[in-house]
């Protein structure tokens, strides 16, 4: 399947969960299953390509085709969660949204001082969560210089911001 092809899986719902949102929903593609493997086999290809020797997701919906694609290639999986959750002390970072704020952390023993980290999500919109998870792997000792998502949202900006902070960014799906 081509990237034409994985766009039509992606549902797309007005005015969720704020009015004025245009939400992109993975789950349609996620639930067909020809769809969603060829997801990760295309994104585990550009991973592949960029050199890196773990993979990074953020939850919940970067753990899904993070988790699939590291395993896919046998990367390590680090998960960039949400707060609380983690069961040692943590690295943690308050971030914006595009629809409002939330916390991230990440075990910097997860991490390992010098390690190639690529950085998975579903979707970019402003950037406010991939910047802030990025900022915690730096801070953690990875080297980070690719950020792969399913869909970017370019009219947000968020691709931008990430090259500001250095780093290469791509996405399967684009919706200007
Ligand atoms: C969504 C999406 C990204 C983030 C993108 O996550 O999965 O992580 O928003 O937005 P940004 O580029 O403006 O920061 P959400 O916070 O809705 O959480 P979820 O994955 O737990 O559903
Ligand atoms: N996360 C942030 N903005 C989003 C959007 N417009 N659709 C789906 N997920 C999102």
């Amino acid at each position: 399947m081509t990237p034409e092809d994985l766009k039509l899986l992606v549902r797309t719902i007005p005015d969720f969960p704020k009015p004025g949102i245009l939400f992109r929903d993975v789950t349609t593609l996620m639930g067909h299953g020809e769809g969603f493997a060829a997801a990760v086999a295309l994104m585990a290809d550009k991973v592949a390509a960029s050199g890196a020797e773990a993979v990074a997701g953020i939850e919940a919906r970067g753990f899904i085709f993070g988790a699939a694609i590291a395993a896919r290639l046998g990367l390590a999986f680090i998960p960039v969660r949400k707060p609380g959750k983690l069961p040692v002390p943590v690295l943690a970072i308050d971030y914006a949204l595009e629809y409002g704020t939330d916390t991230l952390e990440v075990d910097p023993g997860a991490v390992g001082e010098g390690r190639r980290v690529v950085l998975i999500d579903d979707l970019l919109a402003t950037g406010g969560t991939a910047l802030a998870a990025l900022e915690l792997l730096r801070r953690a000792g990875g080297t980070v210089s690719h950020a792969l998502f399913l869909v970017d949202l370019p009219d947000l900006g968020g691709a931008e911001r990430l090259q500001g902070a250095g780093i290469a960014v791509e996405a399967l799906l684009d919706y200007p």
